[in-house]
């Protein structure tokens, strides 16, 4: 009898696209009570494609495409300034699962990143992902690091209210990289090339908000209020759309409740997301979330609040989304979500790809988190 062997060589859009689709369309990922599918729009690595070194690998079996996997580099802070490899995009076909074929190919990608000098590894998954905690946690030595919240929020058919006492104004990308870097410079996981994120074009821009009458004050000097907030806003429907391929039954009822709703009273404020479930949408992704202050959490509040209410005019985007750190828990109830359609506990799994680094990755999983997470929208 001949044994299948199993290959693993770089993504070749010439050859792999079609098929990648369809792998893609097989494995279901995401939270237990709702599936989140992603459609790539025909660029299976659009969700890389903005980092600054990136790699996809597919395994073929018997010329069968069986799984794919993604790759980006970058530097941030971590301890210090250190590189790292992200991992992404696992998948493999329901058919050929148990084989070795997703061990093999995160092997193969931890090769590249070491190629490459990368410090560390490091992946996000479902808490409650079983094959993807244990692959990685039991059979791969990755740790478990943190647990930041996913918080979603479907866009509504009318504005939301924003309190007077709260200004809102945008600011260029140069002061936003200083902002960035002066007060987030420390943040784990902040990019080095933070400027790249600002300036590329799927960022929308940054907003601050601060108490009425402060704003031509602002950073006049170097001197800041004693309360403000700050973020920005990544548009992810203009790279790859979602679609939800299971929901709970509540939110399949008010799914349709909300159609006959809408139409009869047009004054509840219906999320326009629900009008249309299962059909692909856009999501804008809100990054570099920051606050400064006591009372800085209505700013937060006032800021998410404005990005729906943006978000309201762009008829593509159906989802507000963001993930925070747990440090950021604090400012969680201000941050308008569904618990039914947000994951409260992401899970971050890291290893150390130099022994020299073995020591860090054991300091930074004892230490509970004292500091905010950046979570960076090229990787979302
Ligand atoms: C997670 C996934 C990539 C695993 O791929 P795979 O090819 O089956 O993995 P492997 O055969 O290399 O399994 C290695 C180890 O992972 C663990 N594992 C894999 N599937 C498992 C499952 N269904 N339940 C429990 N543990 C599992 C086991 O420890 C296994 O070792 P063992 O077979 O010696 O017991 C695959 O299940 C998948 O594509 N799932 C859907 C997409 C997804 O969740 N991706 C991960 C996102 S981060």
């Amino acid at each position: 009898m001949e044994f299948e062997e199993i290959k693993v060589r770089s993504y070749d859009g010439s050859l792999d696209r079609a098929r990648l689709e369809l792998l893609e369309r097989r494995c279901e990922v995401g939270p237990s009570h709702v599936f989140l599918f992603s459609d790539t729009m025909g660029d299976p690595i659009c969700r890389i494609r903005n980092s600054p070194l990136y790699i996809m690998l597919v395994a073929e079996l018997n010329h069968e495409l069986v799984g794919a996997i993604q790759g980006s580099i970058k530097v941030v802070t971590l301890k210090d300034l250190a590189k790292v490899g992200y991992i992404l995009g696992l998948r493999v076909s329901p058919f050929h699962r148990r084989k070795g074929i997703g061990s093999s190919l995160v092997h193969h990608l931890e090769e590249w990143f070491v190629g490459n000098q990368v410090d560390y590894a490091y992946m996000a998954t479902e808490k409650d992902n079983n094959a993807s905690v244990n692959l990685f946690v039991n059979k791969l030595q990755y740790v478990k690091f943190r647990t930041p919240a996913i918080l979603i929020h479907p866009v509504k058919s009318r504005p939301l209210k924003i309190s007077s006492k709260v200004e809102i104004f945008k600011i260029n990308e140069e002061n936003a990289e200083y902002l960035y870097r002066r007060f987030m410079g420390l943040t784990e996981f902040f990019p080095a090339d933070i400027d790249k994120v600002l300036g590329n074009k799927l960022s929308l821009g940054t907003w601050v908000a601060c108490e009425r009458g402060e704003h031509a004050q602002f950073g006049q000097n170097g001197n800041f209020p004693s309360n403000w907030a700050m973020l920005s806003v990544w548009n992810s429907g203009g790279l790859f759309k979602l679609r939800i391929g299971k929901a709970p039954v509540s939110c399949l009822m008010y799914s349709e409740v909300s159609k006959v709703i809408d139409k009869a009273f047009a004054c509840f404020n219906m999320p326009t997301l629900l009008c249309s479930l299962f059909e692909p949408f856009g999501f804008y992704f809100l990054y570099g979330v920051h606050q400064e202050g006591e009372v800085s959490r209505k700013m937060v509040r006032a800021l998410c609040r404005y990005v729906h209410n943006m978000a309201r005019v762009d008829v593509d985007c159906k989802m507000v989304v963001t993930e925070l750190g747990r440090y950021d828990e604090r400012v969680r109830p201000h941050i308008p979500h569904w618990r039914m359609l947000s994951c409260l506990e992401d899970l971050w799994c890291i290893k150390a790809l130099k022994s020299e680094h073995i020591e860090s990755v054991n300091e930074l999983t004892r230490i509970p988190q004292t500091k905010p997470l950046f979570v960076d929208p090229r990787e979302v």
